[in-house]
């Protein structure tokens, strides 16, 4: 039968990576290797859903209040006049808003510029929509964009730039000169953005996120997306958005209709609460996120990863494989499941580098691409102490992790 399996269906093969899921599953490891919280959902808001259900909200829902919501929140944090009305389209999760948003705007042949590493379903469903992912490196150990590399991948054929800003999976905030370059690049080539902002709410160290849309000339040729799956530790509630020129938000609501219909009723109804919640909810996410992302760092450095770049934003650690260490990250990461009972991402997975000429392949040193290890820290104190406690039963004398 598989033969009957379409052309896009055959290029999206689960990745090898799988494998060590179902690996850390039969080990009964603790999971860094998810990105969502092991931690409850604040009262508030999971009393709104529950309160929504028992008033019997169970039917096909769109509820404008979130795109009432939505707009004043936009016009605090990055000063954007959205009309509600017209410019949001409310989907399931930033992952469905995410692919309506490319559905409504890339056509087989385009190219769509994502920054590497990238979270990795964006070349999904580039590629889903026929488009074309052409990946720009960005370079270690900060993960630096150099301008040059973004212009240069910048063809006639170009429709969109993505950017993920806080970023999955380095914890990168892009600067405001990278984000001017991005901004400037969208411009003088004509090409759309769209913007990746889960992570909007979990920053660091005063950083701020500062929207793509917010640069002069921008908002007319930006697609936000965002949900409510990390700033409310419900990844499983799929109530998300893409913010958009009316024009686009309209074709993105259309694919949504005709692939979902709605965002889950209740779940809606509860972002209403969910999204008026008061400063404090939000610095006291940032803290807890920072004394988190504070403990993970001196954990794994002080057992000897190389931690080069400390996250300014989002809920990982893209921590490089100790100096002396020969194996790759997907061999370190098996034998971190099977000795530490620990699992992580290989962070190869998050790599790409199909758009290099073979000139360029053959002449730079992509061999960091198999040597870091992404950690999820959106995890309970206990979940990362009782990491530490497995870690520390499996150092050599020197307090360094020794895996065999
Ligand atoms: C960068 C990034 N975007 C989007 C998502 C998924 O968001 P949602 O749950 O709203 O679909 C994730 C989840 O890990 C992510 O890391």
């Amino acid at each position: 039968m598989e033969g009957k399996l379409s052309r896009t269906a055959k290029k999206l093969t689960s990745s090898p990576i799988q494998e060590l899921s179902h690996l850390a599953q039969r080990c009964n490891a603790i999971n860094l290797a998810e990105g969502f919280p092991d931690f409850p959902a604040p009262l508030h808001i999971k009393n709104a859903a529950v309160s929504a259900i028992n008033s019997d909200l169970n039917q096909y829902r769109h509820v404008q209040g979130i795109c009432e919501h939505l707009a004043k929140i936009v016009k605090e944090m990055h000063g954007l006049d959205i009309d509600p009305l017209t410019d949001v389209a409310i989907c399931c999760g930033q992952t469905e808003a995410f692919a309506a948003a490319i559905f409504a705007t890339i056509d087989p042949g385009d190219e769509v510029i994502l920054f590497d590493p990238s979270y990795e379903t964006y070349q999904g469903c580039v590629t889903m929509a026929g488009g074309v992912p052409i990946h720009v490196p960005l370079d270690p150990p900060q993960w630096t964009l150099d301008p040059s590399k973004l212009l240069r991948s910048i063809t006639e054929r170009t429709k969109a730039i993505v950017l993920n800003s806080p970023h999955n999976p380095t914890g990168k905030v892009f600067t405001k000169d990278e984000l001017e370059t991005i901004a400037g690049a969208c411009c003088s080539r004509n090409c759309l953005a769209i913007t990746d902002e889960v992570y909007e709410h979990i920053t660091y160290d005063n950083q701020k996120h500062i929207s793509l849309a917010s640069f002069p000339g921008m908002q007319e040729r930006t697609i936000i997306t965002s949900s409510l799956s990390k700033t409310f530790s419900v990844t499983g509630w799929r109530v998300g958005w893409a913010i958009a020129p009316a024009c686009i938000a309209s074709a993105i609501r259309n694919i949504h209709v005709i692939v979902t219909d709605s965002a889950p009723a209740p779940f809606q109804e509860a972002a209403l609460i969910a999204l008026r919640s008061p400063p404090e909810y939000f610095e006291s996410l940032r803290r807890d996120y920072q004394s988190k992302r504070d403990y993970i760092v001196k954990l794994l450095a002080g057992v000897g990863f190389k931690i080069q770049f400390i996250p300014q934003g989002s809920f990982f650690l893209f921590a490089g494989l100790p100096e002396n260490c020969s194996l790759s990250d997907v061999e370190f990461v098996k034998k971190l499941i099977l000795e530490a009972g620990v699992v992580a991402v290989p962070g190869q997975g998050f790599f790409h580098t199909n758009n290099l000429s073979s000139n360029e392949a053959s002449n730079a040193d992509y061999n960091y691409q198999k040597r870091y290890i992404r950690f999820a820290f959106c995890k309970s104190e206990t979940t990362l102490a009782a990491v530490s406690e497995r870690l520390g039963k499996l150092l050599d004398a020197a307090g360094h992790l020794a895996l065999h």
